[in-house]
């Protein structure tokens, strides 16, 4: 599947999976490599990145549940992981980025590249990223995970499942619909994503980032493996 983007100059949004940022511990590996290549493309294009959470929300999600806390404070410590991971990217770039808590759209100014987690309680980082993709009037949403794309039917428990190349918003929000929306459990892409990608016509590319090639080929109009969805 060939990517989007014919123009040299375009703005790009990237919601890297906190599943890639902590499957377990920190990968540092991974770490380096995205930033490595963030370092070759903010050469050419404009850049925001928004950092999940992965096992460090889990875990604080699992242990808050154990004392019955509420979904908004659990989606609150989710939150607050989201946002050490984004320290952590944003220290692994250097002086090239910069964290921030984005509430504003002009948060989002800056000559750097800006790195943030979550927002409010309600949904995951992939929403935060598609707003974010709004305001900046992005040409491209890259939404970068541990999976390979978008499938017609859950490959963990269908063999046969077939992954989708390219797909309209209407179509993966019929998938989402389907899928848990509850405290870090927003499997694949969360609804608000999808509704926000549709609304604004937000071209997105959902992707394998752990494959650092695979999102490198992506963002520069070369065939990748992932599904492209069109808002
Ligand atoms: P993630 O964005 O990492 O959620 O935020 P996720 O998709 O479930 O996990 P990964 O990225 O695939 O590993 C972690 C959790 O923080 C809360 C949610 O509970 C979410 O599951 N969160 C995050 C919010 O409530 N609001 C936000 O804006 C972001």
């Amino acid at each position: 599947m060939r990517a989007l983007i014919t123009k040299s100059k375009v703005r790009i949004v990237f919601s890297v999976g906190g599943s890639l940022v902590v499957p377990d511990e920190i990968d540092d590996v991974f770490i380096e490599k995205f930033c490595a290549l963030i370092g070759e493309l903010r050469l050419r294009h404009r850049i925001a990145i928004v950092v999940g959470g992965g096992r460090l929300a889990r875990r604080y999600i699992a242990a808050a549940e154990n004392f019955q806390a509420s979904d908004e404070t659990r989606d609150l410590l989710g939150i607050e992981a989201t946002h050490l991971n984004a320290m952590l990217v944003a220290a692994a770039l250097g002086r090239i980025a910069a964290y921030r808590r984005v509430v504003k759209p002009s948060d989002l100014k800056s000559d750097l590249i800006v790195v943030t987690g979550g927002t409010t309680p309600g949904h995951s980082t992939d929403a935060v990223a598609a707003g974010i993709a709004v305001s900046m009037k992005a040409d491209l949403l890259v939404n970068a995970s541990n999976i390979k794309g978008v499938f017609d039917k859950d490959p963990s428990r269908n063999p046969k499942a077939v992954m989708i190349g390219r797909m309209t918003a209407e179509r993966l929000l019929g998938i989402v619909s389907k899928l848990p929306q509850t405290p870090g459990k927003y499997a694949l892409i969360d609804r608000l994503a999808v509704e926000t990608i549709k609304k604004h016509r937000v071209r997105t590319v959902i992707l394998n980032g752990g494959d650092i090639e695979n999102l490198r080929n992506a963002v520069d109009g070369r065939p990748f493996v992932g599904t492209i969805v069109e808002g």
